[in-house]
């Protein structure tokens, strides 16, 4: 994010302080709660979202040797991603074109991929190079039988995919279109020199989009959170803006009062704020007291009240000495309770609700912008 940008936005956050106002969508946004229970709408979701969209995998750090990869299956399909010899990150579906067995499990590094049922073998960038016993079991034209190649993309230090093959076998991802202009202000966040920490995985009876929406509005701050994170942040104030299909939030934190008599020069824009954002459709991007988390969110299928998210955790620098990894942990064990404790619960006992039939609406106030804008597209894109 560019110096102007920073102060502008520190310019309108000083001045909600200032006047205890804070953004506000034109008007009060009702939502059908069939966004979160209807089955229908859940089976389209991964039509048209999941399937569709690229989705944020993970980071390069995480698999930064050639070799190094890591599969994943709660994106509907099974999937394996692994950094080549030429240092590209490349995904593929992680079925072995003999039978369809995996040739893969969790995570490692490894120059070879052998198929644990017969032995067939693909290099890191999926071509077929080993058959045994090649004789007897006939022609086999190896070139064609790689594994199945997906669109991917490694950008700015992020792992982009997209989950279904393309006819022509193409893996070209155009995602900066999909990020539009937030491609760019991603791209500050310099995630290629950040260190991946830890990533905890937290399965709760709550629609995907629900583990979404808390983050989108800190009107609840005052009361749900009360003694966690009200005395950090400021309650009900946010600056919100929509870019195309995602959206970023900023979060004054407290500690912006101390800014507000400085020159603009001394400003530090991202120590007072928290910055959210939503990479549509399924992740939440944080940045907040010097690190990075993202929230990457998955139904199960066939389940509208249930999902699987991965909380991911980067440093700026990597975590060595015994004090910096207390520090971090300390940091994650926050961030987790505040959420799994409070706001989950909560989400929880909602879908309870929606589920038995009342309300049959959720009415966003003026003042929960973000929230009806990620509700909104959502809605939009379903119906295209
Ligand atoms: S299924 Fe992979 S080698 Fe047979
Ligand atoms: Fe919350």
């Amino acid at each position: 994010m560019d110096r102007e940008l920073q102060c502008s936005l520190m310019r309108r956050s000083l001045a909600h302080l200032a006047t205890g106002a804070t953004d506000l969508a034109t008007g009060i946004h009702r939502q059908p709660v069939s966004t979160w229970t209807s089955p229908e709408q859940a089976r389209r979701e991964w039509d048209m979202l999941f399937s569709r969209y690229p989705l944020l995998m993970g980071m390069g750090c995480q698999i930064p040797r050639a070799g190094d990869f890591f599969t994943e299956e709660r994106c509907g399909v099974p999937i394996l991603v692994v950094r080549g010899e030429d240092g590209v990150v490349r995904a593929f579906r992680n079925a072995c074109r003999h039978r369809g067995a995996r040739v893969a499990e969790g995570q490692g590094c490894r120059n070879r991929f052998v198929c644990p049922y017969h032995g067939w073998a693909y290099a890191a960038d999926g071509r077929l190079v080993g058959v045994p016993d090649k004789v007897s079991f006939g022609p086999i034209d190896q070139a064609s039988h790689g594994l199945i190649a997906l669109p991917c993309e490694e950008r700015h230090g992020m792992i982009w995919v997209s989950v279904t093959p393309r006819q022509d076998g193409a893996t070209a991802l155009d995602v900066a279109g999909h990020l539009g202009p937030l491609d760019a202000e991603l791209a500050g966040y310099r995630m290629a020199d950040h260190h991946h920490f830890e990533t905890r995985v937290i399965q709760r009876k709550m629609n995907w989009k629900m583990v979404i929406d808390t983050f989108l509005e800190p009107y609840h701050f005052a009361v749900l959170h009360r003694t966690t994170v009200a005395p950090l942040l400021v309650p009900n104030m946010c600056l919100f803006e929509p870019i195309g299909m995602h959206l970023r939030e900023v979060l004054p934190r407290r500690s912006l009062e101390t800014q507000k008599d400085l020159p603009e020069a001394d400003w530090d824009f991202f120590k007072h704020h928290t910055l959210v954002y939503v990479l549509f459709p399924n992740t939440v991007f944080v940045c907040q007291t010097g690190h990075i988390e993202t929230w990457r969110v998955f139904p199960i299928p066939g389940k509208v009240d249930e999902c699987v998210m991965y909380l991911d955790f980067y440093t700026p620098d990597p975590v060595e000495t015994e004090k910096a990894r207390l520090h971090w942990e300390r940091n994650l064990d926050l961030t987790i309770r505040t959420v799994d404790e409070e706001d989950f619960p909560a989400s929880e006992g909602m879908l309870r609700n929606f589920l038995a039939g009342a309300p049959q609406e959720a009415v966003f106030g003026r003042n929960e912008p973000a929230l009806a804008h990620f509700e909104r597209t959502i809605t939009e894109r379903l119906a295209l």
